[in-house]
């Protein structure tokens, strides 16, 4: 099978991308390079000593779609390729629609006209706003999202039902990420954020590696064990294998628009991650409780049941193997 991966070297498509091709999928790749570097396709062909194809371009090219459809006999589409910056998003609403929005219709568009209607989509937890109930489970109520990066994932959801109502011959996996961190074990791909992290993780093995002084824990009265907030963190690697099962289920089973959460079902607090990390990796993490950042919600962990049953999704990674995985490509960087 051959599989079109949008986004490819981000950090969670470059994952998957080493998964599909350990996994003996052919894939073709497209990247703008807008929050990824080149050498990231080197490095894949390193991991997996395999080869691909691999286009230099933006979704939001009609052009390109359409030279990659043609060029390739494409079955199935793994659409990574967005903005996902949520405070930058409050600040540039406009780019972030265009580019988390119009980008999967060119896509789809595209996809239509050359019959290809099998696609996974890259949700978020995010839809789920401040959710109704714990664990988060698919049928949760999703909305009343606090930011366009949140409500351009759930605008994309809903184009994604309205074409398969419209058209049941499309066959659908919505994956709602709860929140990836980690990296390859080999150390040689992982998550590399632009300036300063926005994210818990990516924060502290900067702090670790001395980049950054200490860690803000954004509040300690929230009402979780230990007053920080609490969250899902799932490997990236086993998110990664997650689209496997993903695309498993829609070539062998019966056409239909699937949503799945993709987490562990275990809730971690900031202190935990401090704790574990300090652990595993023997580094102090020097940190200041402050302010509760706004929008900041207390927990938010999956009921991974759903995947678990119809995916057969098990994750092996647990939070120490996350924590050292993350330290070991921090500290292999530059
Ligand atoms: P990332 O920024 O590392 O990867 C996205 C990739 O898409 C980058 O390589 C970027 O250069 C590329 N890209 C962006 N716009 C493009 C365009 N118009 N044309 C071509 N390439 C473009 O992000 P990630 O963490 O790998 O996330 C992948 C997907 O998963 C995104 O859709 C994101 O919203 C979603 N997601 C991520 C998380 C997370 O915590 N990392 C959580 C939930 C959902
Ligand atoms: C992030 C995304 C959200 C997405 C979710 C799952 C942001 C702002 N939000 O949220 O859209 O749905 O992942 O993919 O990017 N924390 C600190 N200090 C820090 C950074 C974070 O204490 O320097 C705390 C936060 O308050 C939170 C936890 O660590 O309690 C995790 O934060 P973060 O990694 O940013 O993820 P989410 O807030 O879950």
């Amino acid at each position: 099978m051959k599989i079109f991966v949008t986004g490819m070297c981000g950090y969670i498509g470059s994952h998957t991308a080493v998964e599909l091709l350990n996994q003996n999928y052919e894939i073709v790749g497209l990247d703008n390079f807008s929050n990824s570097k080149k050498e990231t396709i080197d490095k894949i062909k390193q991991i997996t000593k395999k080869d691909f194809k691999f286009y230099e371009g933006d979704m939001l090219d009609k052009n390109i779609l359409t030279k990659i459809f043609k060029e390739n006999k494409i079955d199935a589409v793994i659409d990574f390729a967005a903005y996902k910056a949520v405070g930058d998003s409050v600040k540039n609403p406009i780019e972030y629609y265009t580019n988390n929005v119009s980008s999967v219709l060119n896509l789809l568009k595209i996809m239509k006209e050359n019959n290809v209607k099998t696609i996974v989509f890259s949700s978020s937890a995010t839809v789920y706003g401040n959710p109704e109930e714990m664990p988060i489970k698919e049928t949760t109520k999703t909305g009343n999202t606090t930011n366009p990066y949140g409500t351009s994932k759930l605008m994309v959801e809903k184009i994604l039902k309205d074409l398969y109502e419209s058209d049941n011959s499309w066959n659908i996996c919505i994956l709602r990420y709860f929140n990836p961190i980690g990296a390859h074990k080999s150390g040689i791909i992982g998550e590399d954020p632009n300036g300063i992290p926005a994210n818990l993780v990516p924060y502290v093995t900067q702090v670790a590696k001395g980049k950054l002084e200490y860690l803000k824990v954004f509040g300690n009265d929230y009402n979780t064990k230990d007053g920080t907030g609490v969250r899902d963190y799932i490997h990236v690697v086993d998110l990664a294998i997650g689209h496997i099962k993903a695309l498993q289920k829609l070539e062998n089973e019966k056409k239909g628009l699937y949503i799945y959460n993709l987490g562990t079902g275990k809730g971690s607090s900031v202190l935990d991650i401090i704790k574990t990390f300090e652990k595993v990796n023997n580094i102090k993490i020097p940190y200041k409780i402050t302010e509760r950042r706004d929008g900041d919600i207390a927990t938010c962990y999956s009921d991974p049941s759903k995947a678990q049953k119809e995916l057969n999704f098990k994750v092996q990674y647990n939070l120490e193997d996350m924590l050292k995985d993350a330290w070991n490509y921090e500290k292999n960087s530059q």
